[in-house]
């Protein structure tokens, strides 16, 4: 029975995280969960979860008088409660499906007490990669990626002969504005660019779909996950969310996972840490794929996806500033406050001003991510 620390349970990846719980009753226990803003849904959870001890909401007085309704339970709030329930919890596996930066250290903590760690919060890997891989070099914890293409690409590197191995495949739809007019961009609204074709998501990571910035993140999730450089991770636009990646092997053809998009499936491989049935495809074209349809991206669209590659190439720093500066530019952008474009223009200035540092700190991180998150306020 593994003892499970949900953090982001009043997400959309937290609550499929819980329907998948609720399935297997007899391997998973939820011990302790987090919620952001949305703290009603606390009550039920604790009715329908009886081995929960430990919460986490963000607001410290509503914190005080949950505390005095659930004398038993421990809760946790505020800047720092994040960082503790990670560290006070005693739990074996720790599903990560924060959004943002709040996602990174909460991730450092579940490694370095040997946790197995479910990670959805890309944004973790994006700016603490340095960080994470040398705990999992040095053999503190397990990661298992929740994203259907890192899923997708791990069930088909399990499954090939590394040497055979040409380049890693990484599909995107396209996001919202996948058919607007270049021309037309600059007047994009928020409600246009959170109709996803394809996925039901975040409207963060909905936004970070319509820019590619998600396809950025997740060029760089690969690269940390499973060590292939730039030249070796191809996007490749795929308009129906079919085939959640693949790999391209040195005799042409392809190794594919083929599926409905349901993020059920890639957190389930997760939480069974990797220990489930699946079939892939094999195939010496995508033309045999009758139902699909795949082009070359346009970098002239996804400004975005060719600032993270940029960023990756230059080393951490850079990459710590281009998340933090696309959060606060996202909200930003929700909220009406600034253009589709903008997005771009502050991202890129920020990322621009930050000096190179390729190995920092867990609080140099931090740092990074502050001022970054700063100078984007600003501009
Ligand atoms: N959704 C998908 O299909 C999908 C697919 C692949 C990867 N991912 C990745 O998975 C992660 C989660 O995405 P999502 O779509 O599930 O996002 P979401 O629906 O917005 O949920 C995010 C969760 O994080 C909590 N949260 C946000 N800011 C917080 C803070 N400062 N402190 C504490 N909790 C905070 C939210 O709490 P409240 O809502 O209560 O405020 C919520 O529980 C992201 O990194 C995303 O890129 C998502």
């Amino acid at each position: 029975m593994k003892k499970v620390l949900l953090l982001g349970a009043s997400g959309s990846i937290g609550s499929q995280t819980l329907d998948i719980i609720d399935k297997n009753l007899d391997k998973f226990s939820l011990v302790a969960f987090s919620v952001g803003k949305r703290s009603n849904i606390i009550p039920d959870l604790l009715k329908k979860y009886p081995a929960v001890k430990d919460v986490y909401l963000i607001n410290e007085k509503e914190a005080s008088i949950l505390k005095d309704k659930y004398p038993n339970i421990n809760f946790y709030s505020g800047e720092l409660g994040l960082r503790e329930i990670t560290e006070k919890t005693d739990y074996n596996m720790c599903v990560d499906a924060l959004v943002g930066f709040a996602g990174m250290e909460p991730a450092v903590i579940a490694l370095q007490r040997n946790k197995i760690l479910c990670l959805a919060n890309k944004e973790a890997l994006v700016t603490g990669g340095t960080i994470i891989n040398k705990l999992l070099i040095e053999g503190h914890g397990k990661l298992y990626p929740i994203d259907s293409e890192h899923v997708a690409l791990a069930k088909c590197l399990s499954r090939v002969n590394k040497d055979d191995v040409k380049r890693l495949v990484i599909t995107a739809s396209g996001g919202a504005l996948r058919n607007m007019p270049l021309a037309e961009l600059k007047n994009a609204k928020a409600e246009d660019a959170l109709k996803h074709p394809t996925w039901n998501m975040g409207a963060k990571i909905t936004i970070d779909s319509a820019t590619m910035m998600n396809k950025g993140f997740e060029i760089i999730e690969a690269y940390y996950l499973f060590g292939y450089g730039l030249d070796k991770i191809k996007v490749l636009m795929h308009d129906e969310s079919l085939v959640h990646s693949a790999v391209e092997l040195k005799d042409g053809t392809f190794v594919l996972d083929y599926g409905k998009p349901d993020m059920h499936v890639p957190i389930e491989y997760a939480m069974f840490e990797g220990k489930v049935d699946f079939d892939l495809m094999h195939v010496k074209t995508f033309d045999e794929l009758k139902d699909c349809h795949f082009h070359e991206y346009n970098p002239a669209r996804y400004l975005m996806t060719e600032l993270a590659k940029k960023c990756l190439s230059l080393g951490a720093s850079k990459m710590i500033a281009l998340n933090a500066a696309n959060e606060v530019a996202v909200y930003r952008f929700l909220d009406n406050k600034i253009g589709y474009l903008d997005i771009h223009r502050i991202v890129s200035t920020v990322v621009e001003h930050t000096a190179l540092n390729k190995e920092p700190s867990l609080e140099e991180i931090k740092q990074i991510d502050k001022a970054s998150r700063m100078e984007a306020s600003r501009l």
